[in-house]
């Protein structure tokens, strides 16, 4: 087995990890998660600091930070979207030399990907990417996760579909996740909404060399057929303008994610995924205008779908805990400290190898 060694590594897009790395950390998360149930879990972090800046909001990143970093005794320092001076007093440049000072690790949620890879650059200390728009990362580790647990399959046999806008993070991130893994892996959604040719090019070639198998198309009966996961997101993404809702979703109706969608796949064990937040209902004001607008009461997946068993959002919710502790713990813990601390599996390699 390959020896994998993360510490002071960046976590700041799928891209520039290999599969081997990828499913070390979620094998360490599982790990992890079993501790923290069985009262078990031992704290690697003491006296560590982490930045936790935040330019976008978040309920889950956030709180998976914090609360992993205090599982393992580590303390941290939240900077809301007004709360420092980066960006319109302070260049990310010296922000990043400032809390280098201070943090052992600092994550970063905001927009463009350039302003992570810049503190990364600047910073002495590992950077986090919490979501920008081209990348969700941390999000990734969780949801393959979920995926691995909920299906028992190694990730070279996982088929998933995501269905809605693939320009944005979270389509992007699951095209090229997957591929990475191994995965058969379809972004199902209008061809105005695919990711660019680039990206379509760059998962094609890694898929060539991982065995996975990337499939993109507006048909919804054919991309969804057959799998075992339906992935789906926001039609409207933070910081996007909201003049866009109307366009948004007259081109992503035909993609909802609703009982007649799932019965296309076929598989009667299908499951539901979503990072969440979610407009399933109306009970979010954004929710209650749009239904105001077009009597919509869930857009991206009906209620009837989120609320049933296929349903596996808030499972995939508490794995971001697990996931983000164990990146916090695979680039900061002492790697002997590591090594005796927590057994992690080898399980689970990409393409089936492991099983
Ligand atoms: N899925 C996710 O990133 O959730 P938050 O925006 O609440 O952090
Ligand atoms: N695409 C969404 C993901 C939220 C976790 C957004 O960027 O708002």
């Amino acid at each position: 087995m390959t020896t994998i060694n993360l510490h002071n590594r960046d976590f700041l897009k799928e891209l520039d990890f290999t599969a081997d790395e990828l499913i070390y950390l979620i094998e360490l998360a599982r790990s992890l998660k079993a501790a923290k149930k069985n009262r078990t879990e031992r704290q690697l972090l003491t006296g560590r600091n982490i930045a936790l800046v935040f330019e976008k909001t978040s309920t889950r990143t956030r709180c998976a930070f914090e609360v992993g970093a205090y599982d393992q005794g580590a303390h941290v320092t939240y900077l809301d979207p007004s709360g420092s001076q980066m960006g319109h007093k302070e260049s990310v440049a010296d922000t990043a030399r400032v809390l280098s000072r201070y943090y052992d690790a600092i994550e970063y949620r905001g927009s463009r990907q350039a302003i992570v890879e810049e503190l990364a650059e600047y910073a002495s200390v590992p950077v986090y990417n919490g979501l920008t728009d081209e990348w969700h990362p941390t999000q990734m580790l969780a949801d393959f996760m979920t995926m691995l647990e909920h299906s028992g399959k190694p990730a070279g046999e996982i088929r998933y579909a995501f269905m809605g806008d693939g320009r944005f993070n979270m389509g992007r991130s699951l095209l090229i996740t997957g591929a990475i893994l191994g995965a058969d892996v379809r972004i199902v959604a209008p061809r105005a909404l695919w990711p660019n040719q680039e990206l379509q090019d760059q998962a094609r070639a890694i898929a060539a060399r991982s065995g996975a198998r990337v499939t993109l198309t507006d048909n919804v009966a054919a991309g969804l057929n057959g799998v075992d996961f339906v992935h789906t997101d926001v039609w409207v993404s933070m910081g996007e303008d909201k003049q866009v809702w109307d366009e948004r979703i007259r081109l992503l109706l035909p993609y909802q994610v609703n009982p007649q969608a799932l019965a296309m796949t076929g598989n009667p064990n299908v499951k539901f995924m979503h990072c969440l937040p979610a407009f399933h209902d109306d009970k979010t004001s954004l929710g209650r205008e749009i239904f105001a607008k077009t009597g919509l009461k869930g857009l991206e997946v009906t209620d009837d779908v989120f609320d049933s068993p296929m349903n596996v959002a808030f499972d995939q919710a508490e794995n971001r805990l697990h996931t983000i502790k164990a990146l916090l713990v695979a680039t900061l813990a002492d790697p002997d400290d590591l090594a005796a601390g927590v057994h992690v599996a080898s399980g689970h390699r990409p393409n089936g190898a492991g099983r």
